[in-house]
Parts: structure tokens; sequence; C-alpha cells
């Protein structure tokens, strides 16, 4: 089912490559319409993450993420915004086993969502399906350094450089990515010096998450940044604590709920009803 919506007053792929070296990328994550309705006005790019495995559906890795989940969660940020490019995640198991898989992958996400790319974790096995998406007219984002998805290899969510044989990786991965035609590359959990050489030698933006001020741009898990739950990685600043705000107000509810002392609204509503 098709879904392509007017996306003539979104950003490009060609805006968010065009702003390198000119303004910083704004980039947050996003899963509902209604959190995309409300960091659109503020952000370059939201990316629909295969984060939302864990954000929204507890679970404990992005590996068990399905494509129709991602869809799902695409048509929701589609639906919810007007103004920023939409980016989706192909979730693992979606792309690497060859470029025919990772194009019906791809090209359902941007069939079905009406989104303008997707996102893939690109370790150098993958720059030839990045160039082969990008070669049939599906825009592509990279993903060096820690990737999420391979964490099982990894064992664990590492950052990732420590060695020279790791810092040299990371810096072949991205130019990797760079060379087959990535829009732009997420550098995620490097440090500072790797951060930025990278940053100084690819033609696309890089946008950081936990890789340092060095990248062209930042995201961040939007739940994250928030506040929603009690541990955030140490990266991340928390601009508010939502999870507290929840909790009082589902607090106060339960109190009124127990006193039987609702609020004015409800009771004008029950007596419009019944009259
Ligand atoms: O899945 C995700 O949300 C991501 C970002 C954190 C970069 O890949």
């Amino acid at each position: 089912m098709s879904a392509q919506t007017d996306t003539s007053k979104r950003k490009s792929v060609r805006d968010i490559a065009a702003a390198k070296g000119k303004a910083p990328v704004v980039c947050l994550t996003a899963y509902t319409a209604p959190m995309a309705r409300l960091l659109d006005p503020h952000a370059d790019i939201l990316l629909v993450g295969d984060s939302l495995g864990m954000v929204i559906h507890g679970l404990n890795s992005t590996v068990g993420v399905t494509l129709d989940m991602m869809i799902l969660h695409g048509k929701a940020v589609m639906r919810g915004s007007s103004k920023a490019l939409v980016v989706v995640d192909l979730p693992f198991g979606s792309y690497e086993e060859s470029h025919e898989v990772a194009w019906r992958s791809a090209s359902r996400v941007m069939m079905e969502t009406g989104c303008q790319a997707v996102k893939v974790e690109s370790g150098e096995g993958i720059a030839d399906t990045i160039a082969f998406l990008v070669d049939r007219g599906i825009p592509v984002m990279g993903h060096v350094g820690l990737r999420p998805q391979a964490m099982n290899v990894d064992g664990g969510f590492r950052a990732k450089g420590r060695t020279k044989a790791e810092r040299d990786r990371v810096l072949r991965e991205a130019l990797a990515a760079d060379r087959a035609g990535a829009f732009a590359i997420v550098v995620e959990g490097v440090a500072e010096d790797i951060a930025a050489e990278i940053s100084s030698m690819v033609r696309a933006p890089t946008i950081g998450i936990g890789a340092s001020a060095q990248c062209d741009g930042q995201i961040l898990v939007t739940d994250d940044m928030l506040g929603m739950f009690d541990w955030t990685p140490k990266f991340v600043r928390r601009y508010a604590e939502l999870g507290q705000v929840i909790d009082q107000a589902v607090c106060q509810y339960a109190e009124d709920v127990k006193a039987r002392t609702f609020p004015a609204e409800a009771e004008t509503y029950v007596l419009k009803r019944t009259s």
C-alpha cells in the first residue's frame, strides 16, 4: 500500500548534505505522531530509530525489532510531522543478506510510510548495499562506530576505537559509507579525536551520538533527553524530568479517583449526557 505524501515543504537530503560546514544538523528520534508534532518545528531530521524496540516496546535490544514495527511507527511519525526530513531505520535482518533483500525492505519502508530516507548500520560490508540503494533512488544514512544491532558480536553496547585496529576500522566504515553515497552518517560512541577525524575526512555531514561536539550535527534518543527513564547514558543531558512529572500527575489522579474528587469538567460532561 503506497503512502506517498507531499514532501515539498520538508527538509530534503540535499538540504542536510548542504549543511556541512555551515549549520549544525539537529536530529532527534520520534516514534509516534504526537511526539513528532512536538519535535517537528525544531528538528532538521526525525529518525524513526529501531531504538523504539527498547524505548516503546520494552525489548532488551534492537535485535527483535521487525520491519512491520518500523513501518507502523514510520507512518505515525509522517502523519505527525510536516517540516523535518523523516528517516526510518532498517531493522536487523532486513538488509544484510543481499542487495535484493535490502531493496525490498527499503522500498517497502519508503512506499508504505512516505518517509524520505532509510538508515542502515554500516559496517564495511554494507557499503555496497548503500551504493545499490542510492543508485536506485533510495537515500541512505549510514551508522558507524557503536552499532547497536551488532551487540551480540560486541558483547554489549561498547564505545568504539579503544585500540588502533578498532579506530582504523571505524574510519574505514565511515569512508566506505561516504564513498557509497550516504547523505549523512551517524557516528556513535567514539572519542572526540576519532569524531573529528571522521568529520574532516568525509563529504557527508556526521551526526554524533555520544561522539562529542566534533560532529556536524547531533542526535539523541528523545525519551532519554526528556528524562523519561531513571537511567540514561552518561553523555546524555537530561533537558527535562518528564518521568517525575508523569509520576506526580498520575499519583494525583489516583488520589482524586480514590477520594471521588473528580474535576468539574468531568462532572459537566456527565450532566450533559444524562440531561
Ligand atoms: O535507533 C536509534 O534511535 C538510533 C539513533 C540513536 C542514532 O540509531
